[in-house]
C-alpha cells in the first residue's frame, strides 16, 4: 500500500532525540510512505514513490498530516471501578497522599479490581483500550499494581496479554506489585517488600515463561515515594528484578525527592517517570545515563497542582525526554496522547515539534522499542496516523477534539 499526498509527513527518523535535538521531525512536504505487510518499505516524496511503484494500491492522505502512531509509555490501563468520589474530596481540600494513607486511593481501586470478575475487568479495560486507539495511541505500556497479591497480580498480567491478542492496540505489560503496600501487610512495608522479592517476582518469571509465548519479559516498576516504597526498599526490589533479568522502570519524585532518579540511572533502568520534585543532582545523573525521563503532565493537571516536571532543565542537561498519560483511575484518567501533548506545550514548555518527538520516537525508547516503533523509516513497524489537519502544530495548539482520522497499525487501516 502506498500512502501519498501528505501535506507534512513527519518521519521522526534518526533515532531517539537527546537534549536540544528534541523536536527534529524529519518533515517531508507532499510525502508518501510505502507499506509492505506490517512493515514500512520506503519513504519519500509523493511524486517519486508513485513513479517508482505505479501498481501499488493507494491511500490518499489528501493534504493532511501523516506521523508515527503515538506510543504511551506509562499507563495503569487495567483496573475496575472509578474514584469520582475522591476527585470531589480532593476538590474539597484533601491531598492525594492523605486519601491514600486513609486506605483510599490506590487501595480503593485494589479492592474494586480484586472483586471484579475476569470478564468484568476485561470489559472495563477493553473500553479504554479502544478509546486510546481511536485517539492515536498504537502502542501502550500497561502496569499491573491493582492486585497487590500474587494471584491478583498474575490475573492482571493474564488479562493484559488477552487484550493484546484480541485488539489492534499493542500492549507492553509492566509488573507493578510494588505499587503500594498490600493491604495484608499494612504497617509492614519491609515484610511486603520481602514478599515481592521472594514470592512475586519469581512467580511472575515462571508464569511468563509458561504463558507469554516468547514475548520479551515485562518491565518491573516500583512507586518510590514517602508513603509507598523508600529508596532502600525500591533498590532491593529493582535489584532483585534486575538479577532475574527484568528490564526496570520506576515512579520517582511525584511528591518528594528521595533520590530515585539517580538510582534508576545507576541500575540502568529503561525509564524514570514523574520527576516533578527531582533535584538538580538527580537531573544531572539521569541526563548522563540512557534512562529515559518520562514526564506525566496529566497527573499534576489532574490534581490541580502547579508543579510540573522541569522538562527544560532535563533537556538543557542533555537528557532523553518522553511524555506519557499515566492513565489511571486516580488523578489522571486520560485516554488521549493528543491531550498530553497539549499539556506538555503549556506546562513543560515544549514546542509542538518537541512534544510530538517526546510522544513518538522518545516514547518508544522509554519502552525499549525505538528499533521497531516511534518513527517512519524503512524496516520499522507500519504504525501511522493520518490526521484531519494539514499543519502538525494543530497538535498541541488544539485540545479536547480528536484530530486523528485514520490509524494504521501493523499495516492495517482503521477508520476513526
Ligand atoms: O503514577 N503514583 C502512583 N501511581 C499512579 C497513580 C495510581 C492511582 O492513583 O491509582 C501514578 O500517578
Ligand atoms: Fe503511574
Amino acid at each position: 500500500m502506498l500512502i501519498h499526498s501528505a501535506s507534512q509527513l513527519l518521519t521522526l527518523a534518526g533515532g531517539p532525540q537527546r537534549g536540544q535535538s528534541l523536536g527534529s521531525l524529519g518533515l517531508i512536504e507532499d510525502g508518501a510512505v510505502l507499506i509492505h505487510g506490517s512493515e514500512i518499505a520506503a519513504v519519500g516524496k509523493t511524486e517519486e514513490l508513485r513513479r517508482a511503484h505505479p501498481f501499488e494500491p493507494e491511500l490518499n492522505a489528501k493534504g493532511q498530516v501523516v506521523l508515527p502512531g503515538f506510543v504511551d509509555p506509562h499507563t495503569h490501563l487495567i483496573w475496575a471501578g472509578d474514584r469520582a468520589a475522591e476527585f470531589e474530596m480532593r476538590l474539597e481540600g484533601k491531598t492525594y497522599m492523605e486519601i491514600m494513607a486513609a486506605g483510599g486511593g490506590i487501595l480503593s481501586t485494589v479492592r474494586a479490581t480484586r472483586q471484579a470478575s475476569r470478564d468484568e475487568l476485561l470489559v472495563q479495560t477493553r473500553a479504554r483500550a479502544k478509546s486510546v486507539f481511536r485517539h492515536g495511541t498504537t502502542t501502550i505500556e500497561a502496569k499491573t499494581g491493582y492486585g497487590l497479591d500474587t494471584d491478583s497480580e498474575l490475573r492482571q498480567l493474564q488479562a493484559l496479554l488477552a487484550l493484546d491478542d484480541e485488539d489492534p492496540l499493542e500492549i507492553l505489560p509492566t509488573f507493578m506489585g510494588a505499587h503500594a503496600i498490600g493491604p495484608e501487610y499494612e504497617g509492614n512495608p519491609d515484610g511486603y517488600t520481602r514478599m515481592v522479592c521472594r514470592e512475586m517476582l519469581p512467580a511472575v518469571l515462571e508464569w511468563w515463561g509458561l504463558h507469554a509465548r516468547n514475548r520479551p519479559l515485562p518491565f518491573v516498576d516500583v512507586f518510590c515515594e514517602t508513603g509507598a516504597f523508600s529508596l532502600e526498599q525500591s533498590r532491593v526490589i529493582l535489584e532483585t528484578a534486575h538479577n532475574l533479568g527484568f528490564p526496570l522502570k520506576i515512579h520517582v519524585d511525584e511528591f518528594d525527592n528521595l533520590g530515585g532518579a539517580s538510582l534508576a540511572a545507576e541500575l540502568g533502568a529503561v525509564s524514570a517517570d514523574h520527576l516533578v520534585k527531582t533535584s538538580p543532582e538527580d537531573i544531572r545523573n539521569l541526563a548522563k545515563s540512557d534512562t529515559v525521563a518520562v514526564a506525566l503532565p496529566c497527573t499534576p493537571f489532574g490534581l490541580g497542582d502547579a508543579h510540573y516536571t522541569p522538562a527544560r532543565e532535563i533537556l538543557a542537561a542533555d537528557g532523553l525526554l518522553a511524555i506519557a498519560s499515566d492513565m489511571n483511575p486516580g488523578p489522571a484518567w486520560c485516554e488521549s496522547m493528543q491531550f498530553v501533548i497539549a499539556l506538555a506545550c503549556r506546562y513543560l514548555h515544549l514546542t509542538p515539534a518537541q512534544a510530538i518527538a517526546a510522544a513518538t520516537i522518545n516514547a518508544a525508547a522509554a519502552v525499549n522499542r525505538a528499533d521497531q516503533l516511534g518513527s517512519i523509516e524503512p524496516g520499522k513497524q507500519a504504525d501511522l496516523l493520518i490526521l484531519s489537519v494539514s499543519d502538525y502544530r494543530h497538535l498541541g495548539y488544539r485540545f479536547g477534539t480528536n484530530l486523528v482520522k485514520k490509524v494504521i497499525k501493523k499495516g492495517e487501516v482503521y477508520k476513526i
